[in-house]
C-alpha cells in the first residue's frame, strides 16, 4: 500500500472479546505509516489493557471524557478534530444503540458525535443480538447517517454459537480504512444481483422451491456496496437482514424475478445471478387446494425463461456473471453454461449434501471466463464474496475500461 491519504486514525475500542483483534489492527495500521490514537470504553479495559494499545500505537491511550491533562480539558473535541478517519472496533450492541440515538455519555460516543471525518464501525456481538430487530434498526439508522459498516463476519463465536457477529478480520478493516473512495474497485458502477430461491405455486398452499437461503447473494451485495457500487438486489423469499443502502426488490416466483431483473438489467454495469431460479413451474396454479384422491397423480411443468441468458442477450448487456450449482461434472457443466448462455464469467459450486453451497455459512467456487479460470477455496461467504467481487472488477476493467 502507498502512503495513505488518511494518516490520522482514531480507533475506539469497546468491551468485547474481539478487543484483542484491535491490538492487531493497530499493529497493521502502524505498518502502513499511519498515526494511530486509541480510546477505550470502561468495559473495553476489562478485555484488553490500555498499556497494550499504548505500546502498539506509541501514543497515550484515552479513557476519560474530561481529560485534565489536555490544555482546555476538551480532549474529545481535539481528538475528533485530529482524526482523518474514526473506526469503532469492536463495536458492541450497546455502543451501536447509543450512537444511533445520539447519546454521548462516555468518550467513545462523544467522539462519535464530535467527528466530522468518515466514521466506520466494525461490530462484534453474539449472533442473536446482531439479528435482533432493534439492532438491525440501529444499523440502518446509522447507515442513513453516513456511517460505513465493516463486517461482521459469520462463523464460530466465542460464546459457542455460530452465525453472523464476529468482528471482521483486522487486515480487511485496515485495507478498507485506508482506501480512498475513488480507489474502491467498483466505485461508481451499478451492480444488479439476484439472490435466494423462487417459489413455483402448485395450488394456493403448496409450491416447488429449493434450499437456497440467499446468503451468497446477500454477501455479494454487501461486498459490492463496500467496493463502492450502487447495488440493486432482486431477492426471492429469504429470511435475512439487508442494509438500507441497497435498492432491494422482493419477488416470489421465477416469472416475477424475470420481470424484476430484466426491468433493471439495461441500466446495470454488472449483473450477478446468484439466485437459484426454478427451471420449471407448474403449467398453471390450481385455484383451490388440490384434494387427496387418486393413488398417483402427475404434475405438468413448463420450462421457465432463462433470466441470465436473456440478460446476456440484451443489446446493452451488462458484464454478466452466472452461477452454476452442480452435483457432478462441475467444470464441464459450468463451462458449457458459460458458453451456451454467452456469459462473461461463471462461478461454479458443489451443492450436494454437506458440500457448502446451499444454506451454509461457507462456500467454495471454481470461476471460469473466456480462456481463464481460478479456484476460490472453501471459506466464509462474506470473504468469498469479497474475493469474487475483486475478480469481477478486474475482468470488468479488462473488458470495458482499459
Ligand atoms: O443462497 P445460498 O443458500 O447462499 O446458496 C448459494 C447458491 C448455491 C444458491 C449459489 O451459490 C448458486 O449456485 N446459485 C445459482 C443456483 C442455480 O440455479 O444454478 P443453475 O446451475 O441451476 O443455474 C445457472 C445460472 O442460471 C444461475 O446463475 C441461475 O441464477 C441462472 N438461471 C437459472 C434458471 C433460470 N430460469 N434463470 C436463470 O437466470
Amino acid at each position: 500500500m502507498d502512503t495513505p491519504a488518511r494518516k490520522h486514525v482514531l480507533l475506539a475500542v469497546c468491551g468485547g472479546i474481539a478487543a484483542y483483534k484491535s491490538a492487531e489492527l493497530v499493529r497493521l495500521l502502524r505498518r502502513q505509516d499511519t498515526d494511530v490514537r486509541v480510546v477505550m470504553t470502561q468495559s473495553a479495559q476489562e478485555f484488553a489493557s490500555p498499556l497494550t494499545f499504548q505500546a502498539l500505537s506509541g501514543n497515550p491511550v484515552h479513557t476519560e471524557l474530561l481529560d485534565v491533562d489536555e490544555e482546555n480539558a476538551m480532549g474529545h473535541i481535539n481528538l475528533a478534530r485530529w482524526a482523518d478517519v474514526v473506526i469503532i472496533a469492536p463495536a458492541t450492541a450497546n455502543t451501536l444503540a447509543k450512537c444511533a440515538h445520539g447519546l454521548a455519555d462516555d468518550l467513545v460516543t462523544t467522539l462519535f458525535l464530535a467527528a466530522t471525518c468518515p466514521v466506520y464501525i466494525a461490530p462484534a456481538m453474539n449472533q442473536a443480538m446482531w439479528n435482533k430487530a432493534v439492532t438491525q434498526e440501529n444499523i440502518r439508522k446509522l447507515e442513513r447517517y453516513g456511517v460505513s459498516f465493516i463486517g461482521p463476519d459469520s462463523g464460530d463465536q466465542a460464546c459457542g454459537e455460530t452465525g453472523l457477529g464476529r468482528m471482521a478480520e483486522p487486515a480487511d478493516i485496515c485495507r478498507l480504512l485506508l482506501t480512498e473512495p475513488k480507489d474502491l474497485v467498483l466505485n461508481g458502477l451499478k451492480v444488479l444481483i439476484s439472490a435466494g430461491p423462487t417459489r413455483e405455486y402448485i395450488d394456493p398452499v403448496r409450491y416447488i422451491t429449493n434450499r437456497s437461503s440467499g446468503k451468497m447473494g446477500f454477501a455479494l451485495a454487501r461486498a459490492a456496496l463496500r467496493a463502492g457500487a450502487q447495488v440493486s438486489l432482486v431477492s426471492g423469499p429469504v429470511n435475512l437482514p439487508s442494509p438500507d443502502s441497497l435498492d432491494i426488490v422482493q419477488v416470489e416466483t421465477a416469472a416475477q424475478m424475470y420481470d424484476a431483473v430484466l426491468a433493471r438489467a439495461g441500466n446495470a454495469d454488472i449483473y450477478i445471478a446468484a439466485a437459484a431460479v426454478a427451471d420449471y413451474s407448474p403449467i398453471a396454479m390450481e385455484k383451490d387446494k388440490i384434494k387427496k384422491q387418486a393413488e398417483q397423480t402427475n404434475l405438468v411443468l413448463n420450462k421457465n425463461k432463462d433470466i441470465l441468458a436473456d440478460v446476456a442477450r440484451l443489446n446493452n448487456a451488462p458484464f454478466t456473471v452466472g452461477f452454476a450449482a452442480e452435483t457432478k461434472d462441475l467444470d464441464a457443466n459450468a463451462q458449457e453454461k458459460l458458453c451456451k448462455k454467452n456469459l462473461d464469467m461463471i462461478a461454479a459450486n458443489w451443492v450436494g449434501q454437506g458440500q457448502g453451497g446451499f444454506d451454509s455459512e461457507q462456500n467454495a467456487l471454481e470461476v471460469f471466463w473466456d480462456n481463464g479460470r481460478t479456484s476460490l477455496a472453501m471459506m466464509d461467504k462474506n470473504q468469498l464474496a469479497e474475493q469474487l467481487i475483486n475478480l469481477i472488477a478486474k475482468r470488468f476493467n479488462e473488458k470495458n475500461r482499459i
